[in-house]
């Protein structure tokens, strides 16, 4: 786990829509300590001064926490606002755009545009002048965070206004996560499959993330390298590889071999990347070449399912993936250093309501050569992606090889 050396600014975090998966990438990523459970929402956490949204996938906002509140309803907090930002911005340069978010409490788009139009209002008697995005709802949305780049400069602002179990925050953001770069990442690859069911980005991202393995920003010095044994058409390399790492994927199938290798020479084109390997390998019998730093994958996650699955059907599937996934972890664990880091994606199957049959495998995790990496957050044990009209959710096992 990276152990942040200048932890110098106390952030709130807005989590994504599955918020375990988020609390569990910063934890991996800033260390436990440094990650303090806020509201339902959002966390608090000390992040580094080079903190950058784009880096991470489960975190829709961040911000930089201003002022601290107990207790406050939005009638003191919003002339608290007023009153802070008509004296700080009482002699800006330029125009300023300023976004009003509320999380976790219900207040009235109305009463917060109300805010917004008295601070400009007082701001205007200064000779300053000031641009309200609308509230169609107590919290903007990350698109619109996005497209008006609030946070990103010094005069495109948004406050995020975070109401907590015991006080209120209220953090100036530093930027909503970069939605239209992740829908190019994913919907402007040449090689798309919809058959073998490609990762969402932003979930590769995490799941590189959720590994442990530190990430470095600095191309010039080797960061690691990260195995991708079912690369498929190759999100995860995609996304290790803007991290700044090297890259190897391998995969049954030819045809997605070529997929991977097209889709990283366009991604190559276009950012700065390390190494890329691709090559043609059965996961239970494949020998990868050293070195092999963490290991990323979705695994094969058996045939797809519009319903959920008559039991006798359900339990066929179970075996064959099982198998697969039992045979791939013993050839991976006499490969792999001790304390390798791997998240996995792997099957979980959901019954109509909402139940999951888990693969049994999962039992005997230690005997297959691996254990759980400790989170203190979440429980590492149960950590699921999937959507509510899904029927196989993707589990993520975080682990290490022991
Ligand atoms: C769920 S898909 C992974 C998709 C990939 N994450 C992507 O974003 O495109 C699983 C992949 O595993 C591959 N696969 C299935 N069985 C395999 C095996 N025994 N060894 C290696 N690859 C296998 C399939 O060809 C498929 O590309």
């Amino acid at each position: 786990m990276l152990q942040v050396n200048n932890p110098n600014y106390d952030a709130i975090c807005l989590l994504g829509r599955q918020p375990e998966l988020s609390i569990a990438e910063l934890e991996q990523l800033y260390g436990a300590q440094n990650v303090h459970p806020f509201s339902n929402d959002a966390v608090r956490v000390q992040l580094p001064a080079d903190f950058d949204i784009q880096r991470i996938g489960g975190t829709t906002k961040s911000g930089r926490i201003v002022a601290e509140f107990k207790h406050t309803d939005w009638p003191a907090a919003s002339r608290a606002i007023i009153r802070y930002y008509d004296k700080a911005w009482a002699t800006r340069e330029g125009k300023t755009t300023l976004g009003i978010s509320v999380y976790g409490q219900d207040v009235a788009p109305r009463d917060i545009q109300r805010t917004g139009l008295a601070l400009k209002q007082a701001l205007k008697k200064r000779g300053q002048s000031l641009r309200l995005v609308p509230n169609d709802a107590a919290a903007l949305s990350t698109a619109t965070s996005h497209h008006n780049k609030l946070g990103l400069s010094d005069n495109k602002v948004e406050l995020l206004v975070v109401y907590g179990k015991r006080s209120m925050l209220v953090a100036e953001s530093t930027g909503a996560q970069n939605i239209s770069a992740l829908a190019a990442r994913d919907q402007g690859r040449p090689k798309r499959d919809a058959f073998v069911g490609m990762l969402p980005p932003k979930l590769a991202l995490m799941m590189v993330n959720l590994s442990g393995l530190p990430a470095d920003n600095a191309m010039s010095s080797r960061s690691g390298t990260i195995l991708d044994p079912f690369c498929g058409t190759g999100v995860v390399l995609q996304e290790a590889a803007l991290l700044g790492f090297d890259v190897y994927g391998t995969d049954l199938a030819e045809k997605m071999v070529d997929y991977s290798k097209a889709n990283m020479q366009w991604l190559a084109q276009k950012h700065p990347i390390g190494q890329v390997q691709i090559e043609a390998g059965d996961a239970i019998e494949h020998r990868w070449k050293s070195p092999i730093d963490a290991v990323v994958a979705e695994t094969y996650l058996g045939q797809p399912f519009s319903a959920p699955p008559a039991p006798d059907k359900l339990q066929k599937v179970v075996r064959i993936v099982s198998e697969i996934t039992t045979k791939f972890l013993q050839n991976l664990s006499a490969q792999i250093e001790p304390g390798t880091p791997l998240c996995l994606a792997v099957p979980a199957w959901r019954d109509a309501n909402g139940n999951f049959t888990h693969l049994p495998i999962l039992h005997d995790i230690e005997e297959l050569g691996y254990q759980w990496q400790p989170l203190e957050h979440v429980d590492v044990k149960h950590l699921a992606y999937y959507r509510e009209d899904q029927i196989v959710a993707r589990q993520l096992l975080i682990l290490r090889k022991i």
